[in-house]
């Protein structure tokens, strides 16, 4: 029986990649439980695995037999695809680096998205808050290739958050940005993880990014090396050296 507060729960998770004769095993027996409301940085060099292991808690991309995840108690391997689908649509909003915008819908629109795909209320109130929030206000009515990149990134990130779902999922969600707009999307993260107990795992490579979470894991030879409160970190600084390490330790395996 699983733990009631953890929200996701991992178990035994491999992922190995076939190309040809070839095989590269990206993720080698994971465990990993997450608290409800818990705010959780992945880091890792390049290659690491950690865009593959939000495809594996997002549900697309299946691991290797024997794997387990479970999220909110429905363990994946009894969901049909169409299943998942609508279980991603529902609990889990994403947030990756190829924005997904919906070309022909304009910004509200895109935002709206997932409120009209799943049976949520949308209300408009709400949108327009994130869309003020994420500095978009002159925006609303663009189409996204009317967008900057980081203007884009900023959308997408409101559309993963609108539903309010259960985990929010976000790849490098300040790769994009300048400071100030990547340290202002860090800040509404972490006041959707402490007013509202959504669960966030993010993938980074900056350490004064990372430092916004509860939790940081360094993922190294397909496994977590280290699991450690940012509360165990003096500052970023730390952080960033530990990082290093984490970093060397891979050149060198
Ligand atoms: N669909 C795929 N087919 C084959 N190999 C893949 C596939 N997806 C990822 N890989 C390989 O798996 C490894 C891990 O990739 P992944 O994208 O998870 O890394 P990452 O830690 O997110 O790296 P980065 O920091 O560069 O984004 C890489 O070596 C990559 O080439
Ligand atoms: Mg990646």
């Amino acid at each position: 029986m699983s733990d009631i507060n953890n929200v996701l729960s991992i178990k035994k998770l491999s992922k190995t990649f076939s190309q040809g004769d070839e095989k590269l095993k990206v993720l080698d027996n994971l465990n990993l439980d997450v608290k409800a409301g818990e705010f959780v940085a992945v880091m890792g060099a390049s290659g690491s695995g950690k865009s593959t292991l939000l495809h594996l808690i997002a549900g697309l991309l299946k691991g290797d037999n024997g794997s387990e995840i479970e999220l909110s108690g429905n363990n994946y391997s009894n969901f049909s695809d169409k299943a998942l689908t609508k279980h991603r649509l529902e609990n889990i909003g994403l947030i990756f680096q190829n924005y997904n915008l919906v070309r022909s819908l304009d910004i509200t629109e895109n935002i709206r998205l997932p409120l009209l795909l799943s049976s949520k209320k949308a209300k408009q109130d709400n949108i327009d808050k994130y869309i003020d929030d994420l500095g978009l206000s002159e925006r609303r009515n663009h189409l996204p290739r009317q967008l900057s990149g980081g203007e884009q990134q900023r959308v997408a990130i409101a559309r993963a958050i609108i539903g309010e779902p259960e985990l929010i999922l976000a790849d490098e969600p300040t790769g994009n940005l300048d400071l100030n707009s990547g340290n202002h999307i860090c800040e509404l993260l972490r006041s959707i993880a402490d007013k509202r107990k959504q669960t966030i795992i993010m993938v980074t490579h900056a350490p004064h990014v990372a430092f916004y979470a509860d939790r940081i894991i360094m993922l190294s030879q397909g496994n977590i090396a280290t699991d450690m409160q940012k509360s165990e970190f003096a500052d970023s600084g730390a952080l960033s050296k530990h990082y290093q390490d984490i970093l060397q330790q891979q050149l060198n395996g």
